[in-house]
């Protein structure tokens, strides 16, 4: 298994899955492989009753948690809602697992998704060949879930265009797909539910219909609360990309992590640390999952390019990559964050070296 690039959920985490099963007695809402709570708890880690180490996957509050799992049992579908890079993907992929076993029903939002791809095509050669028949017709992921009685995961719901979008409300208010073609329908099995993730700083969205928003609980997923719990975070995804990418490089000392994050949150905040001094924030989002990306390119960089050590100018580029996105504006407000804050910090001559060498 070992040359896959990116295994699935629960593939990954089938262990604990497994572990999980076993020590989970309890009620559980039909076709559901763990009960609620086991849900939670595979999603915010814990210590099972025979000792076994579940890992937290979301790192925040457990309540926002219980709630998006609380929706999926009932009969809304569950909306994740935020900036980008606040691990609404990630969140969507972990509850699918836990609670279907299976995250791979998925259907990509774009301006291009049709109905098609939502409801269900057609084979042409067969539809050609035999009319349209049941074998002649293509299932979507989502006619599947209902099938199965399982999630399906709706990325980036608000890029799919109105009239798309609105093909989910009869299945998720009649929990059918009618299939005029061939005279029937599907009903869904219970257990069939909808996740959908969407983000609130894209450009050319379409918003929900109030119709298809009632038919939503929305989970609103922010950015970290605190220094420490983004650290965490960021330090957790990086050892786990290492460990793919079979890095040769040390482990990044948790102070260039905290460097990043500090960076990170004092612009996107408009404000140093210390509440001392104000900042103009640039236009990017800044989140955490970019934070990520830069630690992880950076020891990319120190790895095949480097000493395997994590240091300043091997952060340099990807920290100006994620800050200056607007190439006029955004240069303006690193430029004065670069000669005002980082400058002034003793332990950060060579943040200030590196970044005004690429500069
Ligand atoms: N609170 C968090 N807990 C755990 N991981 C997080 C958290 N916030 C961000 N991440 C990480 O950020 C990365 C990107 O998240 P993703 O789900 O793609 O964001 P989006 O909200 O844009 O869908 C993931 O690898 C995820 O692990
Ligand atoms: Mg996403």
């Amino acid at each position: 298994m070992s040359d896959i690039l990116r295994y699935h959920a629960e593939q990954l985490y089938a262990q604990e899955l497994e572990e999980l099963k076993k020590d989970d007695p309890g009620k559980r809402p039909q076709n559901w492989l763990l009960t609620p709570q086991s849900v939670v708890t595979y999603l915010i880690g814990g210590k099972l009753k025979n000792g076994f180490e579940v890992t937290p996957k979301y790192i925040g509050s457990k309540r926002l948690m219980e709630i998006a799992v609380a929706t999926l049992a009932t009969d809304r579908a569950l909306l994740l809602y935020g900036l980008p890079g606040t691990a609404k993907s990630w969140v969507s992929e972990h509850l699918a697992a836990a609670i279907s076993g299976d995250s791979t029903l998925i259907i990509q939002g774009t301006a291009g998704t049709s109905e098609e791809s939502v409801r269900y095509g057609w084979n042409y050669a067969r539809l050609l060949a035999e009319g349209p028949t049941r074998n002649a017709l293509v299932e979507t992921p989502v006619m599947r879930a209902m099938q199965e009685g399982k999630i399906a995961r709706i990325e980036e719901l608000t890029r799919i265009g109105a009239d798309v979008q609105d093909t989910l409300i009869t299945i998720l208010s009649e929990k059918t797909l009618p299939i005029p073609e061939l005279n029937t329908e599907v009903q869904a099995t219970k257990g069939f539910n909808i996740i959908a993730t969407a983000n609130n700083r894209d450009k050319g969205v379409n918003e929900l219909s109030s119709a298809l928003k009632r038919r939503f609980n929305t989970v609103i997923l922010p950015v970290p609360d605190s220094m420490e719990e983004e650290i965490d975070i960021v330090r957790r995804r990086v050892e786990s990309f290492e460990k793919t990418m079979e890095l040769p490089a040390e482990k990044p000392a948790i102070e260039e992590i905290r460097r990043i994050v500090t960076i990170f949150r004092e612009l996107r905040n408009g404000v140093t640390l210390d509440g001392k001094t104000k900042l103009k924030s640039p236009g990017g989002t800044l989140s955490t999952a970019e934070a990520i990306s830069v630690v992880n390119n950076g020891l990319t960089l120190a790895a095949w390019f480097g000493d395997g050590t994590l240091n300043a100018a091997d952060l340099a580029a990807g920290i100006i990559g994620a800050v200056v996105k607007d190439p006029v504006q955004d240069k303006l407000v690193w430029q004065e964050y670069l000669e005002t804050v980082v400058k002034t910090r003793e332990e950060w001559k060579d943040v200030y070296r590196a970044c005004r060498d690429l500069a």
